[in-house]
């Protein structure tokens, strides 16, 4: 029987650690793709090494792509994972990635649309949001078939934050964060529990906030100490979550960057744009889009989150029409 394969743009600290964790999972043959000479080959050879500890039977395999003929090795993938580009650093916001990761999202895009149409895809590089809706431009794919991490991350970290200040178990804190995945998310405080009773009869107003402050920049703490990069272990299991869900069928119900085109009920009042919101993720890509009410707050929240991601789906037609 033919194994999942699974491949992944970016063999750096995001790229490889994630491939790590889809090995110990065993979700699929695991091929890593990387522009630096010799790094996807070593990095997956060492992670191969590691799998009898895991007891897993994948391949993991590594190509360079200064030979853009190294992209013919990612056709048929089931999924593939964009996390290629680069990573910020203190003092920078993922805006600032825009540009850069723009020019490199296109090139990859092209490689996708020629050498493996069909994948589900999964955009991580950042701002991640503007990045799912390039590569939808650069290869013409289905937008259904496109997810952006962001809320499966900002969510995990909100959990986490929760659970540290209650002295629960993460298990047991359901959160989630939409929007942009940028310094306007959204945190939806009024949704959130723990084991269904809501956070708000839990916590002082004072601490929520605080809470969604240090979730909001949450990247940035981890930016602040590394100080030479971004985050890649909770990145790296969050998009580990969602690519289960796409090789296992899970249906997971996962708040991620999903396209918007306005044609189902009121879709948040927002379309052509891609953005956070609780998708069900599955073998055919974003399969279900939730919709949630809002109060008057919240909405203020939501049109500031959807105006920022706007603004920058504008330079990105900008670079489509040039390129
Ligand atoms: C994160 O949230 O950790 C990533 O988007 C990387 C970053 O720059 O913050």
């Amino acid at each position: 029987m033919r194994r999942n394969k699974i491949s992944v743009i970016g063999a750096g600290n995001v790229g490889a650690t994630l491939a790590q964790f889809l090995a110990a999972k065993e979700l699929g043959d695991i091929y890593l793709f990387d522009v630096v000479d010799g790094v996807p080959e070593g990095k997956a050879l060492d992670i191969a090494e590691g799998t009898p500890h895991f007891r897993t039977s994948v391949e993991v395999k590594g190509f360079t792509t200064t030979n853009p003929e190294a992209y013919k090795n990612m056709a048929d993938s089931d999924v593939i994972v964009v996390t290629a580009g680069l990573a910020r650093k203190p003092g920078m916001s993922r805006d600032d990635l825009l540009n850069k990761n723009l020019e490199i999202i296109s090139d990859v895009g092209k490689n996708i649309k020629k050498y493996s149409p069909n994948s589900v895809l999964v955009v991580v590089s950042n701002p991640a949001d503007i990045m799912a809706y390039a590569l939808q431009k650069a290869t013409g794919i289905n937008p259904k078939m496109i997810m952006g991490l962001g809320g499966s991350l900002d969510s995990s970290r909100f959990r986490y934050f929760i659970a540290q200040e209650l002295g629960v178990a993460v298990e047991d804190v359901n959160a989630f964060v939409i929007g942009g995945h940028g310094d306007d998310m959204v945190p939806f405080v009024r949704y959130s529990s723990v084991s269904g009773i809501p956070i708000s009869n839990l916590l002082s107003k004072e601490k929520i906030d605080e809470i969604i402050k240090r979730t909001r920049f949450g990247g940035g703490e981890i930016v602040n100490y590394l100080k030479t990069g971004s985050a890649y272990y909770a990145p790296g299991i969050s998009i580990t979550a969602m690519v289960e869900s796409i090789i296992r069928d899970r249906k997971r119900v996962i708040p991620c960057a999903a396209y918007l085109d306005g044609s189902k009920g009121k879709h948040y009042n927002a379309s052509g744009i891609f953005i956070g919101v609780p998708i069900k993720i599955g073998k055919d890509g974003v399969e279900e889009i939730y919709e949630m009410d809002f109060n008057k707050d919240e909405l203020a929240l939501w049109e500031k989150t959807v105006l920022s991601v706007k603004n920058s789906c504008k330079l990105v037609d900008q670079f489509f029409s040039k390129n």
